[in-house]
């Protein structure tokens, strides 16, 4: 029997990732148009998406890795390096920044002994700026996993974590 000489295609996902990005791929005739919900899915698999996967999605759906490097890149909420198990984005647009966001970001860093983007030593929080999210009328304002909290005050770090 022949061995095989070739890497197999898409090595580095898994089976169930590989079957949501192909039936993600059933909604649209554009390959281009999955790209987010692909990478969305691996992130959703492994909390990032690290160069291997970035590779294999490209490969499954058809783009160069660079096209789909492209797409992560501009979408800030794709993780291309791991994380914790919460991302705490920060909006450091500038009505948040006026109304304290560096202070907040200080005081989480502080209190999680971490800098920005790095993981906490319990793999449970990372934080990451963010642009605005479309509350400035409640600024500051954070977004904790999937959470926005409005109105956050000067000393709401120990709230923000309990939360
Ligand atoms: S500037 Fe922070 S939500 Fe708009």
């Amino acid at each position: 029997m022949k061995e095989p000489t070739e890497k197999p295609v898409f090595e580095g996902l898994s089976l169930a990732e590989i079957q949501e990005i192909n039936a993600e791929m059933t909604h649209y005739e554009d390959k281009t148009a999955v790209s987010i919900e692909a990478l969305k899915i691996v992130q959703k698999h492994r909390r990032w998406v690290s160069d291997a996967c970035l590779v294999a999605v490209a490969e499954l759906l058809g783009l160069s890795p660079a096209q789909l490097e492209g797409v992560a890149t501009f979408y800030n909420l794709i993780y291309r390096q791991p994380v914790g198990k919460t991302v705490i984005h920060y909006c450091n647009s500038v009505t948040c920044w006026m109304l304290g966001a560096e202070h907040i970001r200080e005081r989480l860093c502080r209190h999680l002994n971490v800098g920005l983007g790095e993981m906490s030593a319990d793999g449970e929080y990372t934080i990451l700026p963010i642009v605005c999210l479309g509350a400035c009328d409640h600024a500051p304002v954070v977004l904790v996993g999937d959470k926005l909290l409005l109105d956050i005050s000067d000393d709401a770090v120990t709230d923000i974590l309990g939360r």
